[in-house]
């Protein structure tokens, strides 16, 4: 095949740890839920800016520091967020790898999340806490689809890696990595029950 692919754009999605994540899950979505009722200035951001839910990404963004439930995810997410880092070939030496932010987010029935990517860190990832069956899962976008001119559209046989977006399920217990620089979002949530994830930055530094 003369044909070779390069500048590849890596996802990494694996189990937070292989036993016990059902206890883990359910601690912090009661200390998720608590925080939601306890920072009133999250609550009113997220009323203008994350309309339906709740984040504490503008209130409460250094959850790791602040509760032991977190620093210990924190320590966890650390090992899977090295392991990325490998497969990415990054030479990490002569900095640290560390959390920078870690915040709460609560999707009830129709909140969503728009396109962003996350400024400042080079890793950044989500922990799934509790999904209902049928809640939105994580869409990235092709990270060149803004040079895409006059391009066809792709085959409707087209490989999934061939494709402009891939759609990663949301699961509990599952960690989702990517660079900070790829853009996703989450479809509005369409079932009755609430979906909980948190969000984390690394930085080398
Ligand atoms: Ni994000």
């Amino acid at each position: 095949m003369p044909v070779r692919s390069w500048f590849p754009t890596l996802i990494y999605s694996e189990p937070l740890q292989p036993a016990g994540l059902d206890c883990f899950n359910t601690e912090l979505a009661d200390e998720c839920r608590r925080l939601r009722q306890f920072d009133a200035a999250g609550r009113r951001w997220s009323a203008k800016n994350y309309p339906g839910g709740y984040t504490s990404y503008a209130s409460m963004n250094e959850l790791h520091r602040f509760s032991s439930t977190f620093t210990d995810l924190e320590r966890k997410l650390l090992r899977h967020a090295r392991a990325f880092a490998r497969a990415l070939d990054l030479d990490l030496r002569g900095r640290t790898v560390r959390m920078s932010d870690c915040w709460v987010n609560i999707m009830p029935p129709m909140a969503a999340h728009s396109l962003h990517l996350h400024p400042l860190s080079f890793i950044s990832g989500t922990y799934y806490v509790s999904t209902p069956r049928g809640c939105p899962g994580l869409k990235f976008e092709d990270p060149r689809l803004d040079r895409f001119m006059a391009a066809p559209p792709k085959l409707a046989s087209a490989r999934a890696a061939r494709l402009t977006h891939v759609t990663y399920p949301a699961e509990a217990g599952r960690v989702i990595l990517f660079e900070s620089w790829l853009r996703h979002e989450v479809a509005a949530n369409q079932v009755a029950d609430e979906r909980i994830s948190i969000s984390f930055n690394f930085q080398w530094v």
